[in-house]
């Protein structure tokens, strides 16, 4: 078994990626928004590296059917439909939809993923059917690479700490330290140290004390409710869809 984890996606190397299964972590928000868009019935998302991406991608498809998502420094990017959100993300404003998101990390930390044999978003919001499929992959596989988005290429705690959460409970019980880097056991150690209690290292995170200096507390609120979007957020050719849950 291999179970690696990086804490920011720079220097990620095709070779890492390749062939792999790779669980992207940003859970503080793109992540978080992401499944709740799925959850609440958007029909795909499309992850875009910029504004300017996005806005490219809005007019290539050219449907009503297309919501232009993502955030600037945590604030709505101007013309856009939606910020970055999760809140925004609700059943009458999404479903149906198609959502272009461009976020500062988390969208470009699944892009960098693209050449892994599978990759899906996780956050609190998805961990345990997450988890459900990182634990058949190293079953059948033997592989799996989390990916936490981070900030501006470095650690960032939120991310570490749900990278943590989605290790325990892919391996349960009392995991061993064998086949895992010693990012994967640090992320296990914050688990240690911050128990179950998914508020406190979401709030005590640069990310976190951003979003609450910017008026978003109800956002890191949602974000931490376990299991409130359970869905298996597969991001495959450029969309991220629902795949089927693993019973
Ligand atoms: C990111 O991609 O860096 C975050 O999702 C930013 C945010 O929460 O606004």
């Amino acid at each position: 078994m291999r179970l690696d984890a990086v804490f920011s996606p720079a220097g990620l190397g095709s070779t890492e990626v390749q062939g792999r299964t790779a669980f992207v972590i940003d859970i503080l928000r793109a992540t978080t928004s992401i499944c709740a868009a799925l959850h609440h019935g958007a029909k795909a998302l499309i992850p875009a590296g910029s504004t300017e991406e996005a806005l490219r991608l809005a007019q290539t498809i050219g449907s009503d059917d297309v919501l232009l998502a993502g955030e600037k420094n945590c604030l709505r990017i101007p013309g856009f439909h939606l910020g970055n959100s999760p809140l925004e993300m609700t059943e009458p404003t999404v479903r149906g939809k198609t959502v272009i998101v461009t976020t500062t990390n988390g969208t470009k930390a699944m892009l960098a993923c693209q050449g892994a044999a599978a990759v899906y978003g996780t956050c609190a919001g998805n961990l345990s059917v997450s988890a459900e499929r990182a634990r058949e992959v190293l079953e059948h596989d033997g592989r799996v690479l989390i990916v936490c988005a981070g900030r501006d290429g470095a650690f960032s705690l939120d991310d570490a700490y749900c990278a943590g959460r989605l290790i325990a409970a892919a391996l349960g019980g009392q995991p061993s330290r064998r086949g895992l880097n010693d990012a994967a056991i640090a992320s296990l150690d914050l688990v240690r140290r911050y128990g179950d209690d998914w508020h406190r290292p979401l709030r005590r995170s640069r990310a976190g004390r951003e979003l609450i200096k910017q008026g978003f507390r109800d956002d890191i609120l949602d974000a931490a409710r376990l299991d409130a979007y359970p869905v298996l957020a597969h991001f495959h050719e450029r969309r991220v869809t629902l795949a089927p849950v693993p019973v």
